[in-house]
């Protein structure tokens, strides 16, 4: 079969990806995160370890056991997210981003539990996150990157503007405007895209997504190295 055959196509490489969400602290009790489920960056580090590959899977907080024999550094905040990213990067040949990082963080975290005021009203107030691909793509030792793009309208457009203004390698774009596939689900559909390429791949399990993925990613690898 095409997975017996693709087996060693990144033996002796090692491959870093992000998965799952971010969770920004807010006090000791709270905390700002989204709904990732961290399923497709998993399925991407058992598809990329079944091709021979030493993985190095950067997971925010999930309920999903770690993959057996893959190394797994839990991380809570974009922030530690990026500081595992970086560590070792010299190392690293493939990174691939598929954590649901939070955009942003509350500017300062209270040391108590924040109480509620007698105001109607709460103001929020955010700082931007360090954008940990988009870093590690600009760093001194660039391995080969990978991004992923999950949109509502516009997908293949603001798919291509992240590719370049992250100086991306390869960007993998998602519809999360429909509810049937993508965020939360088992199943997913994406396009492929890269500077001079575009290629779909239908509806799917993760796990044979996430297979035909490292295929085109170590293809797409090898040929640029
Ligand atoms: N990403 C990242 N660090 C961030 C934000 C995003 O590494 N602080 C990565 C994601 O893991 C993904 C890619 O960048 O691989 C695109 O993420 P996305 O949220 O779609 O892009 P943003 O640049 O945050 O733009 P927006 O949310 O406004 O669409
Ligand atoms: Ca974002």
């Amino acid at each position: 079969t095409a997975a017996c055959f693709d087996r060693g196509l990144l033996t002796g490489k090692t491959v870093f990806i992000t998965a799952g969400p971010t969770r920004e602290p807010l006090d000791p009790v709270r905390y700002i995160s989204n709904h990732s489920s961290g399923k497709m960056g998993y399925a991407l580090a058992e598809a990329a370890q079944d091709a021979g590959a030493t993985v190095k899977l950067i997971s925010g907080p999930v309920n999903l056991p770690a993959p057996e024999r893959i190394e797994r550094v839990s991380v809570q905040s974009a922030d530690d997210m990026l500081t595992a990213s970086l560590s070792g990067l010299e190392q690293c040949d493939i990174f691939i981003a598929a954590a649901a990082v939070a955009d942003y963080r509350p500017t300062a975290i209270s040391e108590h539990k924040i109480k509620k005021g007698s105001e109607e009203i709460m103001e929020l107030h955010l700082v931007k996150n360090p954008d940990i691909v988009a870093t590690v793509a600009t760093h001194d030792h660039k391995p080969y990157t990978v991004g992923f793009a999950a949109e509502t309208q516009d997908v293949l457009s603001y798919a291509r503007g992240k590719l370049e203004r992250k100086h991306l390698d390869m960007i993998i774009a998602n519809d999360v405007s429909r509810s049937d596939i993508g965020f939360n689900s088992d199943e997913n559909a994406v396009t492929v895209v890269t500077s001079g390429s575009e290629q779909e791949l239908p509806q799917a399990s993760k796990r044979q997504l996430a297979g035909q993925l490292i295929e085109k990613i170590a293809q797409s690898y090898h040929l640029t190295r």
